[in-house]
């Protein structure tokens, strides 16, 4: 058989009427007070003629979703509403009057200003677990009683626009040493074979488009290593003054060290920021998005000790 568009694509293409969104910026990275540019697309696909519609509208929102983790929800039940969505941006825009497309493909070139709903602060676009940060673009297009509206959403990403909006970058390194005696968060000290690893990050305070950097070295250890690793925690906390829930969890995990290392060589640490998943350190007052480091050494046993350090990440 020759490569043809299988029977399923051709009775999809010719399924009638199809909506999208083509933002100008390959990048979609937007700040506010910028104009979001595009143009929507109606095609019609298959032997369909014209398109009569009752309106084209664009929506551009912005909204804060906070969610509970399982452990939280109970203890938040009585002030569930401090919980709420919080809408950064809200407006729309009507691209097309009631009335009728061609057959074939029209493009409605549109001009959208990025502005936040009364004096609402835009947060940076972020992807989490308990707190997603998000802007969009929807068109929707209103049809009649008989056909089926159509609807199709973009997503684009929010920076911070200058230095005003955000704290600043200070340098500060931030040295350290993990052996037995300086582990916190582990109950039975006997266990933890004596070792010493000593080290630094570069800075504790990142421009979050700069990697994380620092060494390591490990001076002593009585047990053999399995590995070493590098961990991204995102600590996010949802609540308000009545009450809040914090929960850590994982990003990304970097393997610095594979296998019984050798003493006294300095390893190197360097993690680039993944975007979306990570954003500029936010605390308001409903909700807080943190970071953290761990570095976790494995021995060969499978047992493991980890050191917590604080980050914060900027913009500027
Ligand atoms: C968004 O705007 C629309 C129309 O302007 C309004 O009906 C709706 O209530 C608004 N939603 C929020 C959450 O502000
Ligand atoms: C923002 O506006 C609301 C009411 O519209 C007001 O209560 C609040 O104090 C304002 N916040 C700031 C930071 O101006």
């Amino acid at each position: 058989m020759s490569g043809g568009p299988s029977l399923l694509q051709q009775r999809q293409k010719k399924e009638g009427t199809t909506l999208d969104i083509r933002l100008k910026k390959i990048n979609k990275i937007y700040r506010e007070g910028d104009i979001v540019a595009g143009v929507v697309v109606i095609e019609t696909h298959g032997v369909s003629g014209e398109v009569q519609h009752q309106g084209v509208t664009l929506t551009m929102e912005g909204l804060v979703t906070l969610q509970l983790s399982a452990k939280s929800v109970g203890l938040f039940e009585a002030f569930y509403n401090s919980l709420k969505p919080i809408t950064l941006v809200n407006n729309s825009l009507e691209v097309a009057k009631p009335g009728k497309f061609p057959g074939g493909k029209t493009e409605i070139p549109f001009e959208f200003p990025l502005k936040p709903k009364g004096n609402k602060t835009l947060y940076e676009t972020y992807h989490g677990v308990f707190v997603n940060i998000q802007y969009t673009l929807k068109v929707d297009m209103k049809r009649s009683l008989l056909s089926k509206d159509l609807q199709k959403q973009v997503e684009f990403l929010l920076e911070y626009k200058s230095e005003a909006d955000t704290e600043k970058t200070k340098i500060s390194p931030l040295p350290f040493t993990i052996a037995p005696e300086t582990l916190t968060n582990v109950k039975e000290k006997q266990n933890v074979p004596q070792f010493k690893v000593k080290g630094r990050f570069d800075s504790s305070s990142l421009k979050i488009t700069n990697p994380l950097t620092g060494h390591l070295t490990v001076e002593q250890c009585e047990a053999p290593i399995k590995s070493i690793e590098i961990q991204l925690v995102r600590v996010e906390t949802c609540g308000c003054a009545e009450g809040y829930a914090k929960d850590a969890t994982e990003i990304q995990n970097i393997q610095v060290a594979d296998g019984d290392v050798c003493r006294g060589l300095s390893i190197p640490i360097y993690m680039i920021f993944p975007r979306l998943f990570t954003c500029p350190t936010l605390s308001t007052n409903n909700f807080k998005v943190e970071f953290e480091i761990n570095i976790v050494i494995v021995f060969l046993d499978d047992h493991l000790v980890t050191e917590n350090f604080p980050i914060k990440l900027t913009r500027y």
